[in-house]
């Protein structure tokens, strides 16, 4: 954990409120692979990161609770009675949601005050909103006692992004931030919320993130849309997601929708299957396989369901080309965010120096590489 980012939030707290707080790290995640099958109750491949959201939160005397998002320098003050979500109200509608979301359960919040700072950046695509998320609400349920399970917190942090920020996200990134571990993966199925860690040991490889530092507008529109298409085409099939569904199923309904969608359908379940044979070529300990699943998933996310954009694919296309990288793809939601590429130990800044100013030359933009540790997910920090 981050112990200078640590202190920041520590004396920022001080210096505004009274009160003793509780300190929560909350962690971004990676994914291996398996991207876009969680809202198809799909498998998934994440894991928690040592980057992530760090909270400072009490319970408030007042009659209204005040959140200072310090990296922003921006404070919001709101009662907790009758939340909804604000028109362009950014970072505040991820705590607005989860508040709003605890009490249609029918439990009780008082008001608080909260100092939170990250180190994740902001469209990197490791998921910093659910980091958010989840510190909130599990801030809130110790502060006051609402007894919740961190399975139930995981939901109450998804529909806040669903009715409040207004991304019909999947499962993933609630689940890693919550519940990594140490230096595993988790092979979630998202149906049943059931993971198995896999120790990440890559022998002779590691991962590497590079971030495009892009993130392009129509990202939010874009998912909310893919979503849309899959379940169309599941409800057409008659089965609750495609998770459910075969090539073959997918062969009988072609001629009723369009090339375009049911590329979208086709690459759904095909990157539901790599998922599961990349937990299977991780049991086998064939790194090489798995490398070759996550080139695989970069070219569907690219060609068929069309999430990708030029910098991703130019930092993949670097990948490919380089005799140390065996496996490469953008990682989340796209339109943005990093590449995390299997590359041999040892290697990362020799293809990092050649990467960067190729890439800032095509771009006129500089690209961030990050090297991250696996990390436990969301906890009290003592
Ligand atoms: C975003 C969403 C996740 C998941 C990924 C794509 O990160 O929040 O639920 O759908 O995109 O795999």
């Amino acid at each position: 954990m981050n112990t200078e980012l640590k202190s920041k939030i520590i004396k920022e707290f001080a210096k505004n409120f009274t009160e003793e707080p509780m300190l929560i790290f909350s962690p971004g995640r990676i994914n291996v692979i398996g991207e876009h099958t969680d809202y198809n109750d799909g498998f998934v491949f994440p894991a928690a990161v040592d980057k992530g959201i760090i909270a400072a939160i009490s319970k408030s005397s007042h009659t209204e609770s005040v959140t200072i998002a310090s990296d922003l320098n921006e404070k919001f003050e709101f009662s907790v009675e009758g939340v909804k979500p604000i028109i362009g109200g950014n970072w505040r509608n991820y705590i607005l949601g989860v508040v709003g979301e605890i009490q249609k359960k029918g439990l009780q919040v008082g008001n608080f005050n909260l100092v939170f700072g990250g180190d994740i950046p902001d469209g990197s695509g490791m998921s910093s909103s659910a980091a958010l998320e989840n510190s909130v609400v599990f801030g809130l349920n110790e502060l006051f006692k609402l007894g919740l399970t961190k399975e139930e917190m995981i939901f109450i942090s998804q529909k806040a992004e669903h009715n409040y920020v207004g991304v019909n996200c999947g499962i993933m990134d609630q689940y890693a931030s919550m519940f990594g571990i140490k230096d595993h993966a988790l092979l979630l199925d998202c149906r049943t919320t059931v993971a198995t860690p896999f120790l990440i040991d890559f022998n002779d490889f590691e991962l590497l993130l590079i971030n495009t530092n892009v993130k392009h507008s129509l990202a939010d529109s874009a998912y909310n849309n893919r979503r849309a298409v899959c379940e169309n085409v599941a409800s057409l099939l008659n089965v609750k997601a495609l998770r459910d569904v075969t090539e073959e199923d997918l062969l009988t309904i072609k001629d009723q929708i369009s090339e375009e969608d049911y590329q979208k359908v086709l690459f759904v379940v095909q990157e539901n299957n790599r998922a599961q044979a990349a937990s299977e070529a991780m049991v086998a300990n064939d790194i090489e396989k798995l490398g070759e699943l996550v080139f695989g998933s970069h070219n569907g996310l690219q060609h068929q369901y069309k999430v990708s954009c030029d910098e991703l694919d130019f930092l993949v296309d670097l990948a490919k080309d380089c005799d140390d990288v065996i496996g490469s793809r953008m990682m989340g939601g796209g339109f943005g965010g990093c590449t995390i590429n299997i590359i041999k130990k040892g290697k990362a800044t020799a293809f990092v120096e050649k990467v960067a100013p190729l890439y800032k030359e095509k771009f006129n933009k500089e690209c961030s590489p990050y090297s991250v540790n696996i990390s436990e997910g969301t906890h009290k920090i003592v």
